[in-house]
This record gives C-alpha cells, structure tokens and sequence, in this order.
C-alpha cells in the first residue's frame, strides 16, 4: 500500500517530547508511526499508529523500518527522539553503564538512519531529525555520558547532512533544553557512585529537579520538531525554548572565560 500522504516515523513517542511531535505531526497533516518497547502498554494515540522498536537492537530497527514501509509505501520524515539520559560524575559511571547510554542515544540513532536513507534516496527526498540537547554543544558537568551522547549526534548529524543533501535528505538537529517529561526519573544513575562526589551530584540533582519543573512543556519542542520537518528552507540547528536559544548564543558569542565562569555557577561548582 502507498499513501499519498507524507510518512512521519517518530522514535519513543510512548510518552514526553516524542509523544507531542507525534501528535503534532498529524495535526500538520502526517501519517504518523509512532514506536515503544512495548506497545502493548501504549496509551492510543488518534492519528498515530504504534510498532514496536528498541533502538539499541539492529533487527529490531530493520523490522520497524520495514513495517513502515510495508503498510505506507514510503518515508519522508524520522525524528530520532528514543533517548535516555544518565546522571553521575564522568568517574561514577562504569564503561559498560556508557556503553548502554550510546547504544541507545547515539548506534540508536545510527541504525535508524542507516535503515531509512536507502528508501529516502529512492524516493530522492526525506528528512532526518535527531533529538540533540543543549548539553550537545555546552559542557553537562555530572551529565557527562549523557552530554557526550549528545555531542556525538551533533557531530555525526551535520557531517550526514552535507553527504546526502544531493539526494534530497536533510538531516537536522532539534536542541531543547530542560523540558517537562520523565526524562529525569528516566535518567539512569551511576553504577559506580564515589563518595567524594556525592555531595556535587546531589547538589546537581536539585537544580536539575528544580530547572525541569520550570521547564519548557514538551509542546514547545514539538512544534520545533514540526517546523524542522516542514520548513521549506531547513536550517541544520533548532533551538527549542527561550533557554535553549539563550545558551546558544552563550555558546557562540561570550568569550570563553566568561562562558566557563557561567557553566561552573549555573551548576553551583566551586570557582
Ligand atoms: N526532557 C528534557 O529535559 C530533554 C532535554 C533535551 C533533550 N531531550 C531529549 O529528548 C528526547 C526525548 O526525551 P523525553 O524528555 O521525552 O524523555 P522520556 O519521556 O523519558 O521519553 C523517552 C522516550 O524514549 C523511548 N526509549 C527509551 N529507550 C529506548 C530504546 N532502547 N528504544 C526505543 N525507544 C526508547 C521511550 O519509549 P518506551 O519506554 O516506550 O520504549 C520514551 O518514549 C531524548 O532524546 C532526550 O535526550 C530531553
């Protein structure tokens, strides 16, 4: 079956900012898939059908991938959102614990787009869209494998899109920064807590508890994960909410003194 309508595939959309871009991509007029671990403890979405899809496992990236062509007969838009985030200094966390962390943020990532871009170059058009962070282009002390995961996707993301451009693919970054969801209480904690961290990590957790409840409503980065997927003029880098688009210009403008003075007191390290 090929619809005419274009075909959203929106990772993790079980709940948070994915579930916000899936439902705002149908209102934009999408068909749009949605995927979980575990569809079967999904509450329905109008508009979005569900497959199953754990990232971290390259058959089952193949066989949503495959699905969704199967039952739509194309793919215009994936919005790589599945992520999950992880607390703890950089020493506190063992090199399997980060190794888990990438295989879902970042070879997440990669295996999607590795089973979609041989459908979008046949079609000669489609667009990437990978959930980055804030903490993908500044320093996320006591977040540091998140942050990295992070950084890695921008990377990986602005040098994918310069190679399939020519195809008529763009890949694009959506960069939010604390936003209202389970991100936290997703988050996962150090296996290797060291006591003298404890202190600076719990002090951590607070502002972090603290920011996520002042944070942007997922719907914010929503309707910029809606824009990236169809402005007619795509820019490589969206900033979602007023702190996200503050921190970038931060990041590209104050000198690097006073920006590494900002970072240390918004996370109340000593100076
Ligand atoms: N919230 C924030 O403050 C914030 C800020 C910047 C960036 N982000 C990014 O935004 C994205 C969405 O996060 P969120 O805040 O909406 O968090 P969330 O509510 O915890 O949602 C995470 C989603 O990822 C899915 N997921 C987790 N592991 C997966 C796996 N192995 N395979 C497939 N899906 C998986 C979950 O779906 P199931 O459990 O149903 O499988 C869930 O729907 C993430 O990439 C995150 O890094 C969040």
């Amino acid at each position: 079956m090929t619809t005419a309508r274009q075909v959203a595939l929106v990772t993790g959309a079980s709940s948070g900012i994915g579930k916000d871009a899936a439902l705002g991509l149908v209102k934009a007029g999408f068909d749009v898939v949605g995927t979980s671990r575990d569809t079967s403890r999904v509450t329905p979405l109008e508009g979005v059908t569900f497959l199953d899809l754990d990232v971290a496992r390259d058959d089952s990236a193949a066989a949503a991938v495959k699905q969704v062509i199967e039952r739509f007969g194309r793919i215009d838009v994936l919005v790589n959102n599945a992520g999950v985030g992880s607390i703890g200094a950089a020493e506190e966390s063992s090199v399997a614990q980060a190794q888990t962390v990438f295989d879902i943020n970042v070879f997440g990532v990669l295996r999607m787009v590795r089973e979609v871009l041989p459908h979008m170059r046949a079609q000669e058009r489609g667009r990437i869209i990978n959930l980055s962070s804030v903490q993908g282009f500044i320093p996320a002390p006591y977040m540091a494998v998140y942050g990295a995961s992070k950084h890695a996707i921008e990377g990986y993301t602005q040098s994918l899109d310069h190679e399939v451009r020519e195809y008529g693919i763009r890949a694009l970054l959506v960069e939010p920064a604390y936003t209202r969801t389970g991100f936290e209480a997703n988050s996962t904690q150090p296996d290797l807590p060291l006591e003298v961290y404890a202190q600076q990590r719990q002090t951590f957790g607070r502002i972090m508890t603290a920011a996520v409840e002042e944070g942007d409503d997922p719907a914010v980065v929503a309707k910029v994960i809606v824009a990236a997927a169809t402005d007619p003029r795509p820019k490589l880098r969206y900033t979602a909410g007023t702190l996200a688009g503050r921190a970038s210009v931060l990041r590209r403008f104050a000198p690097s003194g006073i920006f590494d003075s900002q970072i240390r007191k918004m996370n109340q390290l000593a100076s």
